[in-house]
């Protein structure tokens, strides 16, 4: 399902100052899961705090195809799903159109495994090239009768489970610190005869383990598998159910990450990001933009629907180049783009390595931002798992995001130290995951217009 070919372009002019007070959208991996356990849940489960980004929005058609009914997202971000159980889903007529979110169609191969009707999934020409063979191979170790191309790309194509069969839980140990893969072979370890279990080389996300808790469906984590403290295991045993319940989404770290550069990298000023999720296994950015001695503070830490959250206040900053930990990589993997752009404003060198992962993800974001970045005059070197960026003096040009929207926004954001304007092309994908992005941009005082 190829989507006809968009061009909406960015056009941005130099900035100085960053300063106000904004509040981020929804964070994107927990508005997934909720629609997708409401869905699975007994009972109505209301969701405050709702992305209604494109991405968001093709897991929600996915289950409402799927017979579930689901009213929303409102103006104020509220949705209310009618959840019909674990067994509730119904067969969809079409093939399911995921759009270009492969948290939906990798964590929605773990449920249609356990289905017991046939389903076919596809997205758009982003999504239709990236790898499937890590989600489609341990769901066929559990028996599920699921396949992709034989290149690994979608569509992925599932057969329903005969009438009383189960999936057969497994032992696995991710080949990549996933969360995608993780949540996979987690869902359908709902679906399955015994305990499955998952063990990650490195720590990941970890929303779908507190959400399963929060619908009260038990799991069970050990941390610090064989001494090693990046190990964990996950454990989750089939038949049990899961009960609706109200959600409370923080707002996005990762679109937060936007704001933080801008204000760190900005010439002057004072910018206050409210209500930012700050989930252990994604603050990788606020880690190492601290370590690139930016000034950040985090101020007002509470909990908010099983999440802890807080604001942040970024104040324009001289950023050193560092050597940034691997640790830090699957706990930043989605931020990687901006903080790129927070490198070509330090001073010095920064170095990435470990972070293969990013060839793989809406674009090859390694040698897309390396493109642009050399297209801007910044000097890097690019390597099979990362990069080297050296600051210097952003000038003006044409970048090509590559339908990426994290691509569209890191560059637009790097505008606030241009030597003059920068044209972005192929911007529409910014929708995916946050919708407000211009507005908000423009708000705090930078200056892009889109046509
Ligand atoms: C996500 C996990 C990450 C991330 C993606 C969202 C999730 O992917 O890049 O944007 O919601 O589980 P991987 O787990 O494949 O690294």
């Amino acid at each position: 399902m190829s989507q006809a070919k968009k061009a909406l372009t960015f056009t941005t002019r130099p900035g100085h100052s960053v300063s106000g007070d904004i509040i981020v959208p929804g964070d994107k991996s927990v508005s997934h899961r909720s629609i997708m356990f409401g869905s699975l849940a007994n009972g109505t489960t209301h969701i405050k705090g709702f992305l209604p980004g494109q991405d968001c929005l093709a897991t929600m058609n996915c289950f409402k195809a799927m017979g579930i009914e689901i009213e929303g997202p409102d103006s104020d971000h509220n949705v209310t799903v009618h959840g019909k159980g674990l067994h509730g889903l119904s067969q969809p007529k079409e093939q399911l159109d995921i759009g270009n979110s492969g948290t939906s169609i990798r964590l929605l191969s773990g449920i249609l495994a356990g289905q017991q009707f046939s389903s076919s999934m596809a997205g758009d020409v982003s999504l239709n090239k990236r790898p499937m063979a890590r989600v489609v191979e341990p769901l066929q170790l559990m028996a599920a009768n699921i396949s992709a191309r034989e290149d690994g790309t979608p569509p992925v194509v599932c057969q329903g489970l005969a009438e009383n069969q189960k999936l057969k839980a497994i032992d696995y140990i991710l080949p990549m610190a996933s969360a995608q893969v993780k949540s996979c072979v987690i869902l359908a370890g709902m679906y399955a005869e015994g305990v499955t279990s998952v063990i990650e080389p490195g720590i990941t996300r970890d929303h779908t383990e507190r959400m399963l808790t929060a619908f009260g469906y038990p799991v069970t984590v050990e941390k610090n598998i064989d001494g090693d403290e990046q190990k964990t295991r996950i454990s989750i045993e089939g038949g049990h159910e899961l009960t609706a319940c109200d959600i409370q989404i923080p707002g996005d770290i990762s679109s937060a990450t936007f704001f933080m550069v801008a204000g760190l990298i900005a010439k002057s000023g004072q910018l206050t990001i409210r209500n930012v999720g700050m989930n252990p296994t994604r603050i990788g950015a606020i880690n190492i933009l601290k370590a690139m001695q930016g000034d950040l503070t985090i101020i007002n830490e509470r909990m908010a629907g099983g999440e802890p959250v807080a604001d942040i206040v970024v104040k324009a900053s001289q950023l050193q180049g560092i050597d940034i930990s691997e640790r830090d990589v699957p706990l930043a993997i989605d931020e990687f783009p901006a903080i790129f752009i927070a490198a070509a404003c330090a001073n010095g060198t920064t170095r990435l390595r470990g972070a293969e992962e990013l060839r793989v993800k809406e674009s090859d974001r390694i040698q897309a931002m390396a493109d642009g970045l050399v297209e801007l005059g910044i000097e890097c070197t690019v390597f099979d798992d990362g990069i080297d960026i050296t600051g210097g003096e952003i000038g003006s040009g044409t970048i090509h995001s590559h339908d990426d929207h994290r691509i569209a926004m890191s560059f637009a954001i790097s505008s606030l130290r241009a030597t003059g304007s920068i044209t972005i092309l192929d911007c529409d994908n910014v929708a995916t995951s946050f919708p407000n992005f211009v507005s908000l941009a423009n708000e705090v005082g930078l200056s892009i217009t889109q046509a």
